[in-house]
């Protein structure tokens, strides 16, 4: 059963983002808020993990189904002991013109520097990393551990170190806590080969405690960029992308690339259902849809079930074709967006990953 898989609304599958663990060593408030992940949480036991072997099982039946970006995340994919090897054995994989698939990362940078040479040696094929702010009470206050933002730089410089390329920085923007930092950002990354994102602070689970006030929409912080640099506007550089790419202008007011250019990732205020091509796979094997999935779909039960290659690729082909996710398209009109608690649980992004 290979060839391309169209789900309801003819929308091809792309991007297979695995949550490698639910472990996080930051508390950032919008993610992981300390009052619910305390000291007392239960994070999911050893033996309910998928193992390397069962997810590079997986990994190889989605990329014969059309899959060439393999995104791992978690909570944070560095603490996941031995993370090097399950790059090693996702980069020997192919995609259905035989190539390598595109193995990228999503990291908080705290392990990173320690790390970044031998994920390069393993196959690892980009980094993105998430920086909220250069201010260090702000950034600590974010991520709720202390952890500094000299950390996370030196996680960088470690990474382009390492040798890797159009490595990015997320921040995520929330009106009031860190909406000051969005120029100084921007004035820190332009001309560094780093292409800095912004992403609008998203309701996420049902914890972060998450309010439409402290959205700050993109066309905002844009505005607010404008007021320092000239910016272009950018063509998509991949079908679906989540970001909307723009440039920074030399003096001739064209895109100048050593300038570089910064995206914005606008879930809220701008939805992207519609080129929408990710499939999401749980650290304990559950298959989700949307990022905003109230359930999942469970693989694990089927690979330890005994399924075979055939039988697992008809399951993964039977979900992509009854999906009808486009949660962002129609938040506006749904009840309970506000607020914890209301309405059916939805996943939380430390299980799921972005
Ligand atoms: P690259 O551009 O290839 O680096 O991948 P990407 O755009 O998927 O980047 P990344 O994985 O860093 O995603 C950036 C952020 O966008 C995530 O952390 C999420 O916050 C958000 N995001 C990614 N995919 C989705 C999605 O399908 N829906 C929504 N609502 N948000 C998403
Ligand atoms: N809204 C927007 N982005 C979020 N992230 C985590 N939680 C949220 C949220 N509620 C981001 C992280 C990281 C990526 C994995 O997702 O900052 O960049
Ligand atoms: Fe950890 Fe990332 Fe969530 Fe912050 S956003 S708590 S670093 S998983
Ligand atoms: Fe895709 Fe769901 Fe995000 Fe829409 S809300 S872009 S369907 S993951």
């Amino acid at each position: 059963a290979t060839g391309e898989l169209r789900d309801l609304r003819g929308r091809p599958l792309r991007d297979l983002r695995i949550s490698v663990t639910d472990r996080c060593n930051f508390r950032c408030t919008y993610c992981m808020p300390k009052e619910i992940f305390g000291g007392d949480y239960a994070f999911l036991p050893q033996a309910s993990l998928l193992t390397f072997e069962e997810i590079t099982r997986l990994a190889r039946l989605f990329l014969a189904h059309g899959v060439h970006k393999i995104r791992l995340t978690g909570g944070e994919p560095l603490v996941r002991k031995g993370i090097e090897d399950l790059v090693a054995m996702l980069a020997g994989l192919r995609t259905t013109e035989g190539q390598p698939p595109e193995i990228t990362l999503t990291t908080n940078g705290s392990l990173l520097a320690k790390k970044a040479r031998g994920l390069k040696a393993a196959g690892l094929s980009r980094v993105t990393v998430s920086l909220d702010s250069l201010d260090e009470a702000v950034f600590q206050a974010m991520n709720d551990v202390g952890f500094p933002v000299a950390g996370v730089l030196a996680a960088i410089d470690a990474a382009q170190a390492a040798g890797f390329e159009r490595i990015k920085v997320n921040m995520v923007v929330k009106r009031g806590t860190n909406d000051q930092e969005i120029v100084p950002m921007a004035r820190h990354f332009r001309g560094s080969g780093i292409t800095l994102r912004f992403i609008e602070f998203m309701d996420v689970g049902s914890t972060n405690h998450w309010r439409m006030q402290q959205v700050l929409p993109s066309r905002e912080v844009l505005a607010r960029l404008q007021a320092e640099f000239p910016l272009v506007p950018l063509q998509p550089s991949a079908a679906g992308e989540t970001a909307e790419r723009w440039g920074y202008a030399g003096a001739d007011g064209q895109f100048d690339p050593a300038l570089g250019e910064v995206g914005f990732i606008s879930s809220v205020t701008k939805a992207f259902c519609g080129t929408c091509n990710r499939i999401r796979l749980s650290t304990e094997g559950q298959l989700f849809t949307c990022l905003f999935a109230t359930q999942g779909w469970d693989l694990r039960a089927l690979v330890r079930g005994g399924a075979t290659d055939a039988q697992l690729s008809q399951a993964i082909a039977d979900i992509w074709h009854g999906r009808n996710d486009r949660y962002s398209e129609l938040r506006a009109s749904l009840p309970h967006q506000e607020g914890d608690g209301d309405g059916p649980r939805r996943i939380e992004m430390s299980y799921i990953g972005g």
